[in-house]
Parts: structure tokens; sequence; C-alpha cells
């Protein structure tokens, strides 16, 4: 199967539990408070102009659904897992809020160009074959001005090198035990569901890098923000109160705050 099937699979499987993620109060896992996090940094760097704003791999839209439309804002969402747009469906009608959704690929979207007047892009650069093509694709279909945040995993943090280090280690170990005792590991010692490991491509960024694409395809960069601290890797429930003070500290230092794990440029169209 190819890398883009799997990664395609691998979420429309994931959909309704991804969705619940955003439901659920902050759960005491980092993977959870990454993405409450993130969706809470991108709705306060979005300035609203009203117009159109898609969201790039939407998932089940638990972003673009929590914006607020008041100030006569349309919600577009294109994901290639349709299952993930299937419960962005539901979800959208559960909360009697309008959202147009389109089944396509993000490196070939099928929109006209100059069409919206923001865009979304959180958690999918890391699962792109072409992340030029996919900026490009963003451009292109950006009305000038338009604003345009997307989020990497930041490869100069220190928490994600040491938590890919021993992440590595502990699949190397899980993998090669009797499946018995894999599962037992996993879901008692891990805290994790025993799911098969995932092969897809799931890379990490250095922003100053991203930050040079986003100018060369035409962006001007006008802000870098950065969030959580801490690790993963054994999944372990620590408070996420230890997380949110990891982070306030964080933010009062400019150095400390670039080790944070996710990264999320706001970049607006030239
Ligand atoms: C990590 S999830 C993030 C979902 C949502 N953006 C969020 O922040 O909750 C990544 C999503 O991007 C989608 N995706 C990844 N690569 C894609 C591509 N090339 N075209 C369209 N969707 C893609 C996946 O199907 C998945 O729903």
């Amino acid at each position: 199967m190819k890398t883009e099937d799997r990664i395609r699979h691998r979420f429309g499987d994931e959909a309704q539990a991804w969705s619940e993620r955003y439901d659920r109060p902050l759960e005491r896992s980092i993977h959870a408070y990454n993405l409450h996090r993130r969706r809470q940094h991108a709705l306060d760097l979005l300035e609203e102009t009203g117009g159109r704003v898609l969201d790039v791999g939407c998932g089940p839209g638990n972003v673009i659904l929590s914006l607020d439309i008041s100030k006569r804002l349309e919600r577009f969402g294109c994901d290639f897992a349709v299952p993930m747009l299937h419960q962005a469906r539901t979800n959208a009608r559960l909360q009697d809020k309008p959202l147009h959704v389109f089944s396509a690929d993000a490196l070939s979207m099928p929109f006209g160009n100059r069409q919206f007047s923001s865009i979304f892009c959180l958690g999918v650069l890391e699962y792109a074959n072409d992340v030029v093509q996919l900026l490009s694709e963003c451009h292109r279909i950006l009305q000038t001005h338009g604003q345009l945040i997307v989020s990497i995993p930041n490869l100069t943090s220190p928490f994600i090198q040491i938590d890919d280090f021993f992440n590595g280690i502990k699949n190397a170990v899980t993998r090669s035990v009797p499946s018995g005792m894999r599962r037992w590991l996993k879901t008692n010692l891990l805290g994790r569901d025993d799911k098969a490991y995932f092969n897809g491509r799931n890379r990490r960024f250095d922003p100053r890098h991203v930050r040079c694409l986003l100018e060369q395809i035409g962006f001007v960069v006008q802000e870098t923000r950065y969030h959580t601290y801490g690790f993963s890797t054994l999944n372990v429930r620590l408070d996420s109160k230890l997380f949110r003070r990891a982070e306030v500290f964080a933010h009062h230092n400019k150095t400390l705050e670039r080790f944070g794990w996710t990264c999320i440029l706001k970049a607006v169209r030239s």
C-alpha cells in the first residue's frame, strides 16, 4: 500500500476517536493537550476579516467549527479521508453550524484561484509527500492579503527529539515481544490501545526552513508561536496543569519558548 493510502486509511479509522479528543475536557494526555492548544493558538492568530475560511485536512472539523461566524464567515473543510468528512458533517449538524466539506487531496484542491480569505492547515504538513506543492496550493487559492495559519511539529524542540528517541526504542521492544505480552505492556504499562503500528509519514520541521519556504512561495510570515512542553513516551496521566505551568514558564523566556513541541506560523499572501 502506498504511504498516502496508509495515511488516509489510518485517519479514516480514527475519525470518531479524533473528534472525541476535542469533545472531552482537557484529557491528561499530552496529545490531547497539544490538540487543544493548537486549536486555541490557531483561532487566536486568525484575524477575522469575513469571507470564506478553509480548513485543509480538516479531520472531523473541530477547528473550523469552533470559529465564530458572527463576522459573516463561511466555513469550508477538505480532507482525503472520507470517514473524517462524515464525522465533520455529523459534528456540524449536531452543533447546528453550516459547513461545506470536500473530499480532496490537499496537493491538488478542487478550488479556483483566490477563493478564500483564510486557511487553516493544522497537523497536515507532516503527512504530505510534497510540502512545497501543498503550501503552493494554499497560496493559489488564497486571496491577496489572505491568511494562512499552518502548524508543524518542531524539529528543534528537545522534547520532540527525546520523545522520538524513546518512542523508537519502545516501539522496537513492544514489536519484538509476543502479542499477548505486547497487548499487556501497551494497555497496562503505556496506557494505550493495542493499535497497529503506523508506518506512515510523520515528519518534523525546522521552523526556519518552513519560514523560508513560505517566503519563497510568496507569503510574508507575520507571527510564529510555540506550544506544548512535555513528553508523550509513557503517556503517563500527568495533570494538564503541569503542562500549562510549563507553558507559562516557557513563554516568559524567548529561548525556552522555541523548545515547544508544535510551532504555528501565520503567513499572509503578499
Ligand atoms: C492530524 S489530523 C488533523 C486534523 C485537523 N486539522 C485538526 O487539527 O484536528 C490530519 C488530517 O489531515 C488529513 N490529511 C493528511 N494528508 C492529507 C492530504 N494530502 N490531503 C487531504 N487531507 C490530508 C488526514 O486525513 C487527517 O484528517
